[in-house]
């Protein structure tokens, strides 16, 4: 077998003066695998501690023990880091810019100054309502600076914020408020987007009739439209940031105290609830942040992510922030009011690094260079991708039509559970390959299993599945109420790693390509989907028996959802009948669940034992059958041919 290896794509030849130099990242990655002690004592410093740390790194990953610390008997408070610390020599710096929809509305400009006095009036009306340390707090909101006021105010108390993505159905919103145990929702009237609003405050208001009535709702009149309200539960919080003080005192919290739950999609079951701590996180996010995007004093960073997932977290919110940096919030989407927006406002604000994902360059691809070209796109000097491979061609038009052939792109591989990228280029210092994630971080230790026996593979030209060797600052600690589901999803299977439940190749050059989820998780538009939830959804239905969810490759979308229905007898399989699941996975879930091809399926093909074979129904959604593998386990092998007949994504 010949192996085609992809040349480097040169750093281009105008960037210079970067943080790290070429010579640097080998010589910084070796230090901080062989002795991370030192490595991450030095780096922990980046951070104001009001007790320092003596202790770096205590981290286990044997099955059955895992425990993982950083920092452990430090003290400090996320909020100052953000805010605080900055006000000396930045007050009057905007740390937020906010764009809001409609791009005739003037954005807003925030200032250091500005976001402490917010974070502090509402850190100040948690306190009021009976808010406190250890408390969970939902956060329900869009795009809006209010969403950054939410999540800073409850690290300020030492609550634990839990944000939602809006996106989310009201059945979705329940089910964490419930397995977080909540105190307390925050939300807003109507969201915009797109020209459009979505009620926000009737979502919750479903979701908090799931829930026990001590469950407080403060809603953010955001746009003054007129919602439902219930005296006594909701709270109309703007107004009582005006009337509590502009002060409140940071609470002093542990290293190890957790920061955030963030809700993720798993292969099995309900999704979890992803636990990461104040100090390692902040730590890694803020480090990652600076070094993977170049970051300088005076760059304008703009992170078109949702605040809903983690790349919200950590590059919209807390790495510039702690990095005193300048942020956009953008309210809107790519295409509204025309395909010429992100690159409207880049030219507005003269964003220095922008970073999105693969299917928002796919789809904007799609509609003609003219609508970048026209724009001076000359303050941008780094651009990044995120959530999902991306494509060479979509690399190479990123690259020429964005970045002008000037800026290095970081295409970063990471996770909800790793706090911070993992396996990415640095600008400026390690050379691209397009559709590579290129090579660990510091700290980082990638090795490429086996998926059968678990044993490392070691050289380059290899593949196989992508663990991790041992533990970073920014690793998630626990799945919150269930550390023996953490072990169990992450451990249990390649004992003394962390797996990923990503596949991967490393190239000849030792370059690592992601290949995709290797477990029932797709990767819809970059965001992770469980098929277990969406066939959960789709059987809820009264008139589903039984229901079969995989992906397939969607030009767009990166990946599509697929969904195989048995319907019970008697029920007419109908195209409004489709078009009525449809409808019905978005309500119970929210519109990313919604399946793009349902096809139905008479009979699922089954293991003897019962066992759905997904590998079979892979390939017919892939539209490649040719080779289905053994299927002499089949209880009835019949039932293929018939899906095949009747499959629904022909090429
Ligand atoms: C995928 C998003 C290839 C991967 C930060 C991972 C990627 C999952 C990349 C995590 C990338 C993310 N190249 N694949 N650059 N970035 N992924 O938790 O399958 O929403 O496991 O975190 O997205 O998705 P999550």
């Amino acid at each position: 077998m010949t192996v085609q290896i992809i040349p480097k794509h040169p750093i281009p030849s105008g960037f210079s003066d970067a943080l790290v130099k070429p010579a640097d990242y080998a010589l910084l990655y070796d230090e901080s695998i062989r002795d991370p002690d030192s490595f991450w004592g030095r780096e922990g410093k980046r951070l104001d501690w009001i007790h320092p740390y003596s202790k770096v790194k205590d981290t286990d990953f044997t099955m059955g023990q895992v425990s993982i610390k950083w920092f452990e008997d430090g003290m400090l408070n996320a909020s100052v880091n953000c805010i605080d610390r900055h006000l000396a020599t930045r007050a009057d710096q905007t740390a937020i810019i906010f764009e809001p929809d409609d791009p005739k509305a003037t954005a807003r400009h925030i200032t250091y100054a500005k976001l402490s006095e917010k974070v502090n009036r509402f850190a100040n009306v948690l306190l009021s309502q009976g808010v406190m340390r250890g408390d969970r707090v939902i956060i329900y909101l869009p795009m809006i600076p209010e969403a950054a006021y939410a999540i800073l105010a409850c690290a300020r108390i030492g609550a634990v914020h839990s944000v939602v993505f809006a996106g989310f159905s009201p059945d979705a919103l329940a089910s964490r408020i419930n397995d977080c145990g909540a105190k307390l929702v925050v939300t807003a009237d109507t969201a915009p987007r797109g020209g459009r609003r979505t009620n926000l405050k009737s979502n919750a208001d479903a979701a908090l009739l799931h829930c026990s009535d001590r469950v407080r709702c403060l809603v953010v009149k955001h746009t003054g439209d007129q919602t439902t309200w219930i005296d006594g539960r909701d709270v109309d919080v703007l107004k009582m940031m005006e009337e509590v003080g502009p002060d409140c005192p940071p609470r002093p919290m542990n290293a190890e105290d957790p920061l955030f739950i963030l809700y993720t999609s798993g292969s099995t079951g309900r999704p979890k609830g992803v636990v990461h701590t104040t100090g390692g996180y902040l730590v890694y996010a803020a480090m990652t942040h600076e070094y993977v995007f170049d970051y300088k004093d005076g760059d304008i960073f703009w992170c078109t992510a949702d605040v809903g997932w983690v790349t919200g977290h950590s590059y919209i919110i807390y790495g510039p922030l702690a990095n005193g940096a300048t942020t956009v919030m953008f309210e809107g989407v790519p295409t509204y009011p025309d395909p010429g927006r992100f690159w409207d406002v880049c030219d507005k604000h003269k964003v220095t690094q922008f970073y999105t994902a693969p299917t928002a360059i796919r789809a904007l691809m799609g509609q003609g260079s003219e609508w970048v070209d026209k724009h001076d796109l000359s303050s941008l000097r780094v651009l990044g991708t995120v959530g999902e491979p991306i494509n060479p061609e979509a690399w190479v038009w990123y690259d020429h039509h964005v970045g002008r052939g000037r800026c290095p792109i970081v295409d970063t591989w990471w996770q909800t559970e790793t706090g911070g990228h993992m396996i990415t280029s640095l600008p400026g210092a390690i050379e691209t390959k397009p559709g590579s994630a290129t090579l660990p971080f510091f700290g980082v230790k990638p090795k490429v299993l086996d998926p059968t026996s678990g044993q490392i593979i070691h050289g380059n030209g290899v593949e196989g599945v992508l663990a991790i060797a041992d533990s970073w600052p920014g690793q998630m600690r626990t799945v919150w109420g269930d550390h023996e589901r953490f072990m169990e999803t992450y451990f249990q299977q390649y004992p003394g790693y962390y797996f990923t439940g990503d596949g991967c190749r490393r190239d000849e050059d030792g370059y690592y390509w992601i290949t995709g989820r290797v477990d029932d998780v797709i990767n819809v538009s970059g965001h992770r989907m469980g098929t277990a939830e969406v066939e959960n959804a789709l059987v809820a239905h009264e008139k589903v028996a039984e229901a079969a969810v995989v992906g397939y490759p969607h030009s767009l979308k990166g990946q599509g959802i697929y969904a195989y229905v048995t319907l019970i007898n008697g029920a007419d399989p109908s195209d409004d009948l489709k078009r009525e699941l449809e409808t019905w996975v978005r309500t119970e879930i929210g519109p990313i669940a919604k399946p793009d091809l349902i096809q139905w399926a008479p009979g699922l093909p089954k293991t003897r034992s019962g066992k759905i074979m997904r590998r079979i129904l892979r390939k017919i959604a892939e539209d490649d059958f040719g080779a289905l593998g053994d299927t002499s386990t089949l209880a009835d092998p019949g039932v293929i041919d018939e899906l095949i007949q009747n499959r629904a994504n022909r090429g």
